[in-house]
Formats: C-alpha cells, structure tokens, sequence
C-alpha cells in the first residue's frame, strides 16, 4: 500500500485539515482514557514544525440531536492543551464561512479545533456539500483517524477526495502493523477472539478461519461453539440463534487447515460478582447450576504452547469474564506470556477492538505487545477483510 505522509507535501503555511479521532471515554467532563489524545499529538506537532496550521476535525460520540454538551469536543481542549503544550483555539462556531475566516487568520503554529462534526447533518451520510464546505477550510487533508475508517463520513471519505492528502503518524502506525499482521504475516499464526457474542464477530471468524493456523476462541462466545458442539453448558450465556453459524465456522476451520480451540476444562460459579467462590470442571462435566466465566488451568497451558509455536499472534476480546476477579486469570496469563515472548523477540503481538484495550491494559502487560490498536469497530472490519472506506482515497 502507498500513501502520502506528512513529510512529503509543503505544508508551509498551509490550513491542514486534520481529521483524528478523539472519541475519549469521557464522565463528567474527566477522560478516563487519554490514549487516542496522546497518539495524535506527534502528527500534530509535525504538522505545525512543518510550517502548516492544523484545523482539527474529530467526531465525539453519537449525539442524537444536533448540540448536546455532553458530546462537545469542547471538553476536551484542556488535554489537548496540555500534551501538545500549547494552546488550541476552540470554534463552536456554526456558519462555515464564518470558520473559514477564523481559520484564515490563523498563523503557523496555531491550532484551532472545530466542535464535534457529528453536531453538523450531513456528516454521518456523506453529504458532498458538506465534503465541499469542510475543503474550504483547508490546503491540505490529513487523515490520522484509522479508527474512524470505516465510517465513509464527510469528514472522512468525502473530504479526502477534495484536497491533496496524506496520512498522520498514527493512522501509519495502525496501518502498517495491522498488515503486517493479517496481510503478510509470519506463520504460524494464532488468533485468540473473546468477547461476549458470536453475533458481532460472525464474519471476523469466518475470514480468519479460512487465514490462520489456530483460532481460540474464548468469553461467552466460546459457550455457543461448546453448546454447537454437544456439550452441556449449565446456566452459561450462549446465543441459540447462532449455534449454526459456530458450526459453520467450525466445518470452514476444518477445510481451511485451521484448528479451533475451545476450553478443554471451565472455571465456573453460580453468580457473575467480584470474588465469586468458583470451581474448575472438565469441559465435560460443568455443572447444571453455574455458568462458565473463564477457561481452566489446562486450557491456559494448552493456549501457551501454541502460542509458543506461533511467530504471530493477534487478538481480540477478553477471554473471561475479565471485570470480575478471579475470572480475569485467563486473559490475565496469556497476556503476560505473550508479552514475554514479545519482549524476547519471538512473537509479533497485535491486539485491538472494543475491551481488548482494557482487559490487557488491566493485566499490565499490554506495554510490551508489538502494537495495540485504538481502534474498535475499524479494527474488527479490517480483520474481517473489508476494505476501508475512508482508507481507500487516501492510496496512491
Ligand atoms: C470508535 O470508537 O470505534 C470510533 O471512534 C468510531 O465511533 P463510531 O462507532 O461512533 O463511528
């Protein structure tokens, strides 16, 4: 893949259309989580050492009517003032072309930052007549958002289409390690997906059956495969609705050479709390009562040795019910292993997507992984083999 990065347009005093994605948990105005403010303050910087002045975009949220404070990117000035050390202009203005001034009468080394794009209609539906106002705010378009990809947005897609563009370092970091993942990675490869339903991850597993060596397959979801497979699950959560699908994904593993792995024993426990007193069983044995909240001490062992055998490793959702003690220990060994075999040079490692961020940032290992992504949605429909929308304008 070929793209244009910053350094290989004049940016000199030129507007820069920035588009991130600093769409931060947030609860009374606290970010609980600064990592995507932090990963796009080198591009940032980078825009402004090269002469340019960056006019950033993001989304923040999905507000439902058109300004609602809690969505406003206003909260979010402080941070962005205090890693990029300097000031940033907030505009909340309405009218484009009372922003198209403001953005004019910037000088290099200002930064101004627009409300949330998503209080503008027009946005979410790719309105070209949006598209064509945001390209009046800038010289150049810089895509560092990979998160917000696969969204085909105004600010987005149809923006890119409308100025010379490149890509931020973030969005370059996202994709070059996600290829070198899923497009040439070094085999063998094991995939480890949790997380709680099938529903959400049907064609994530169908694609990655048919690429990788092994797919483990932990969380809920791993209750509908054993339930598919004839096993009894007692009171675990499945998805009924998808006891086909697992056996579909199951017969394409088997034709595409790759090996399913499902818990051989269950760690399980009448009620989902902190400290629940549990119980380990055989797969074969678990109890009418209790439910399966994370995979056993063999399993755990077993999933190591694989993952021993692999040269790359990437991996999605929590393998137990991480929130609650003691059923993080799964995803809480694996992730410390796997961050060894990293750290030692053995293993490539990439993670991403919806709670795998949390769930390895709380086993404290989540530091030595090759790379963790920050994206949710764009992650999981890139390892599902679509192509992304905001991606493709921004190829050579
Ligand atoms: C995300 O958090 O995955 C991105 O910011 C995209 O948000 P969205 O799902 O609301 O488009």
């Amino acid at each position: 893949m070929n793209w244009k990065r910053i350094d290989q347009l004049n940016l000199k005093g030129k507007r820069v259309l920035t588009r991130v994605d600093i769409n931060v948990p947030i609860k009374d105005s606290i970010v609980s989580d600064t990592t995507r403010i932090e990963r796009i303050i080198p591009t940032i910087n980078s825009i402004v050492a090269n002469g340019g002045i960056p006019i950033i975009i993001s989304h923040f949220g999905r507000p439902t009517k058109q300004k609602e404070k809690e969505y406003s990117l206003k909260q979010l000035v402080p941070y962005l003032s205090k890693y990029l050390e300097q000031e940033v202009i907030f505009t909340d203005q309405d009218e484009i072309n009372t922003i198209v001034k403001q953005s004019k009468a910037l000088k290099p080394g200002q930064i101004l930052l627009l409300e949330n794009i998503r209080f503008r209609s027009g946005e979410t539906s790719n309105d070209p007549i949006l598209a064509r106002q945001l390209a009046e705010l800038g010289e150049v378009f810089c895509n560092d958002a990979f998160s917000a990809a696969h969204r085909a947005h105004a600010s987005t897609e149809g923006i890119a289409h409308l100025l010379p563009n490149c890509v931020g370092f973030q969005m370059e970091a996202e994709l070059l390690n996600l290829e070198q993942t899923l497009v040439k990675p070094k085999q063998p490869v094991t995939a480890i997906i949790g997380g709680s339903k099938i529903s959400t991850k049907i064609d994530l597993l169908n694609n990655l059956a048919q690429k990788f060596n092994f797919l483990v397959i932990g969380g809920g979801m791993a209750n509908t495969f054993l339930k598919a497979a004839g096993f009894n699950i007692g009171n675990s959560l499945y998805e009924e609705d998808y006891l086909n699908s697992a056996i579909k994904i199951s017969k394409i593993a088997e034709q595409s050479n790759c090996k399913i792995v499902l818990p051989n024993d269950i760690v399980v426990a009448k009620e989902l709390i902190e400290n629940s007193s549990s119980e380990i069983y055989d797969v074969t044995k678990c109890p009418e009562d209790q439910m399966i909240l994370d995979i056993g001490p063999k399993t755990i062992k077993n999933i190591c040795y694989i993952i021993k055998d692999s040269k790359t490793l990437i991996w999605n959702g929590p393998l137990g019910a991480f929130e609650f003690q003691p059923f993080n220990t799964s995803t809480d060994e694996i992730a410390k292993f796997s961050s060894k075999l990293t750290r030692e040079g053995k293993l490539v490692s990439v993670a991403g997507g919806g709670d795998t961020i949390s769930a390895l940032s709380l086993t404290g290992s989540d530091k030595e992984f090759t790379y963790i992504s920050t994206a949710g949605g764009a992650f999981l429909e890139w390892m599902e083999g679509k192509d992304l929308p905001a991606i493709k304008p921004l190829l050579d």
